[in-house]
């Protein structure tokens, strides 16, 4: 499928998605976050692709933010339908996703950038990224998911600061508060993707899955995390790869997992 706005790559089990507007700093319009949709999807589907890395064109920026240009004129449905159906197409549903979503950040992570960057599984920067939650400084609030994923992942105290101050912090601060698991060099970062990403894809796509939905549920209030943790863990056990990993383990061989 060609997109206009984003590259999708595959190379063997791994699917690169690349936001694709430099001269805008990769902001979300509209038209990106529909084809971010369509392409998430297409990989969930294709059972060739175990692990996604998502990041953005260019050495300067991994996503600026939602495309200001589009929502300066709009009223309040305008806005609540803005946040609700960009969280439903493309925050939340990477956030879910049951294949592993790697985010690359390559330079600014900004207000949505951000926030698409928390809602992938884990996070990886280059030494020149930036981020933040700059909103309140436009007269609104982080939309996409911004001010629930934030505290979970640097603490709410420091969560408050970000987004009152819409201070940028550096890749080194973000690992230090826990934003993001590595900060390498510009040219490391696909490089380390791709070696965490393979990692991971030698594993049992089936428990990984497992996995995220046990992680995730820790998160929604709705719901017992350690239930559903019993539950998946009793449900691998019906599985191939659950086969497959004990048995080459007392074969003392390489499970394969394919
Ligand atoms: N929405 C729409 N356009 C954006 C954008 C956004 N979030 N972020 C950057 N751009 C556009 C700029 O308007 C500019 O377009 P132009 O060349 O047609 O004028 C282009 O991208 C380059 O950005 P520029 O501001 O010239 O680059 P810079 O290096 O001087 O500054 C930033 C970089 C990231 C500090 C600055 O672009 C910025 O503050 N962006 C907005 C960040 C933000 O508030 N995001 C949250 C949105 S809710």
């Amino acid at each position: 499928m060609n997109f206009e706005n984003i590259l999708v790559e595959k190379k063997k089990a791994l699917a690169v998605i690349t936001i694709n507007r430099p001269k805008k700093l990769n902001a979300l319009n509209k038209a990106t976050i529909e084809e971010l949709h369509t392409a998430f999807k297409n990989v969930e589907e294709d059972n060739s692709v175990r692990v996604i890395i998502l990041t953005g064109s260019g050495t300067k920026a991994f996503v600026a933010g939602a495309d200001i240009s589009e929502f300066s004129n709009f009223g309040i449905q305008e806005g609540l339908h803005l946040a609700q159906k960009g969280q439903e197409i493309l925050f939340d549903y990477v956030a879910n996703l049951f294949k592993p979503v790697i985010a690359c950040i390559n330079g600014f992570a900004l207000g949505g950038g951000l926030e698409l960057a928390m809602a992938c599984h884990f996070r990886i920067a280059s030494e020149n990224a930036k981020m933040g939650l700059p909103e309140v400084s436009l007269g609104v609030i982080p939309g996409y998911g911004g001010t629930q994923r934030l505290p979970q992942l640097v603490g709410k105290g420091k969560a408050m600061e970000m987004i009152m101050t819409a201070a940028m912090i550096s890749a080194e601060d973000a690992k230090v508060n826990q934003l993001v698991n590595y900060v390498v060099p510009q040219e490391e970062l696909l490089p380390l993707a791709e070696k965490l990403a393979s990692r991971i894809a030698n594993n049992s796509s089936t428990a990984i899955s497992a996995a995220i939905r046990a992680i995730n549920a820790n998160y929604e209030k709705e719901v017992n995390g350690f239930d559903i943790e019993i539950q998946e863990f009793g449900e691998c056990f019906g599985t191939e790869d659950f086969k497959e990993g004990t048995t080459a383990f007392l074969e003392k061989r390489k499970p394969n997992f394919d």
